[in-house]
């Protein structure tokens, strides 16, 4: 486990925030979500001091869609951080966890009005303007309601970040924000630069997730102030804000080598400062919005191992009772992972074996050849790294109902998301009877 920060407790078991692993699966199930809540504080304090060591004016609004619940939110809110949140229903869960509204920024390359008007009428922080329909809801609601909001502008900046492509935003052939490149852009800051409701606070960009090196986000901010320079010698424009996004990459196995967080946003700021002053304007604050960084590592997913089957010569397989139902980034992406067994996670790997899910496709395999010790049915397979991302995209192929989630710190464990029911799977269905289709 040297690489892992869960270690085995003194009855050969992984331990997880002070709790038993083992105690935890039976406690509630399987499968289960399990977050570290000291590491999610962490994480989301390492951002915010890494800022204020630098002693740069910046803002980190953690990106909801990585993990969003009523308890995680709660978490975030007594951190301190801002709050990103993509659809009225991030929104909602939001409001529902009383979080201050005036630290919520709202985005999306597809806002409905009723999006639009939810975030204007609970006066949220920040609107990140994505396209021109947006402008012309944004302009309407503010009549309508007689506020003004402050926005940024979402721009893409034409770069290739070093991702896989279904999370590669910034290049230029991309559904989101205005392109830089030819023109809309442009458009976009004259409708916007001295509005009379829209307060145009400056721009915002996301080149990517999971990425590695600053150098993508070098580029995005030289590309970014070439514009703001022309922006400012013609119109005087001088942003308040630049928002670089999210993305910063975790480890999920050996292969991934991430930067310090220090580092990182050390040389994100530096190239801030370098073009700010050579344009001789003040230094815009600097906001970010991390996700995967915040919960990715914090959070385990907890399976029982029921069948077991060897294909001499081919392979070996375990099937685990989730899957891509839980889990999709290894379906969608050809996501990896590591893994240990919960009750035997001092045992040495003495095979290796394929980590198949319960569901009714081939594609649903979250683990490829994991080197594991022999396993038993009813083993518990703990599964590292699936804070983010998991429990958001999970869902109900095979009506496979949702895991629960739970936090743990000190040594206590809180129940945070109920586990679906059959119940709960249906509970929108309704019938066609028979005296219907007579009518
Ligand atoms: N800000 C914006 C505008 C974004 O679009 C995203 C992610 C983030 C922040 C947060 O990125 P992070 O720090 O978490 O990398 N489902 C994919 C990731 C999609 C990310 C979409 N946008 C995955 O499982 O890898």
């Amino acid at each position: 486990l040297d690489n892992h920060p869960f270690q085995t407790n003194k009855r050969g078991h992984l331990e997880i925030g002070g709790m038993d692993s083992m105690e935890l699966a039976n406690k509630y199930g399987t499968p289960l979500y399990v977050y570290d809540v000291s590491m999610i504080r962490e994480n989301c304090r390492a951002f915010v001091n890494t800022f204020k060591e630098l002693d740069i004016k910046a803002e980190v609004a953690y990106a909801s869609k990585a993990f969003s619940s009523i308890a995680m939110l709660q978490v975030v809110k007594q951190e301190g951080l801002s709050l990103d949140v993509v659809s009225e229903g991030e929104l909602y869960t939001a409001l529902q966890a009383d979080f201050p509204v005036e630290k919520i920024h709202m985005h999306g390359n597809n806002k409905s009005l009723s999006e639009l008007e939810m975030a204007i009428s609970h006066d949220i922080g920040c609107i990140v303007i994505d396209n021109f329909l947006e402008i012309e809801m944004i302009e309407n609601l503010l009549k309508k309601y007689n506020k003004t909001i402050d926005v940024l502008m979402r721009v893409t900046p034409g770069i290739e970040s070093k991702t896989h492509k279904y999370i590669m935003t910034g290049n230029e052939d991309s559904k989101f924000g205005f392109n830089l490149q030819n023109g809309q852009a442009q458009e976009a800051f004259h409708l916007l630069h001295n509005h009379k409701s829209i307060r145009f606070k400056g721009l915002h960009c996301h080149i990517g997730s999971q990425i590695f090196e600053t150098g993508s986000f070098v580029m995005a901010t030289k590309v970014l102030f070439e514009h703001i320079a022309i922006w400012n010698e013609q119109d005087g424009f001088v942003p308040e804000v630049l928002n670089l996004g999210g993305g910063f990459g975790i480890r999920y196995t050996g292969e991934d080598s991430p930067l310090s967080l220090h580092t990182f946003v050390e040389e994100l700021v530096q190239s801030v400062q370098y073009h700010a002053s050579d344009l001789n304007i003040p230094l815009p604050e600097i906001w970010v919005e991390p996700g995967r960084a915040i919960v990715g590592n914090a959070g385990i997913t907890l399976y029982t191992i029921g069948a077991v089957k060897n294909i001499p010569e081919i392979r070996n397989y375990i099937s685990v009772d989730g899957g891509m139902t839980d889990n999709l980034r290894p379906a969608l992406y050809g996501a990896t992972y590591e893994a240990v067994l919960a009750n035997k996670a001092d045992y040495k790997p003495v095979n290796t074996t394929s980590v198949a899910g319960k569901a009714c496709e081939s594609g649903d395999m979250l683990i490829w050849d994991l080197p594991i010790p022999e396993v038993d049915n009813g083993d518990i397979l703990a599964v590292f790294s699936t804070g983010a991302y998991g429990y958001s995209m999970a869902n109900h192929y095979n009506r496979i109902p949702k895991a629960a989630v739970v936090f743990v710190e000190n040594g206590n464990d809180t129940l945070v998301v109920r586990r679906e029911t059959y119940k709960d799977v249906v509970k929108n269905d309704l019938s066609y009877s028979e005296e219907k289709i007579e009518m």
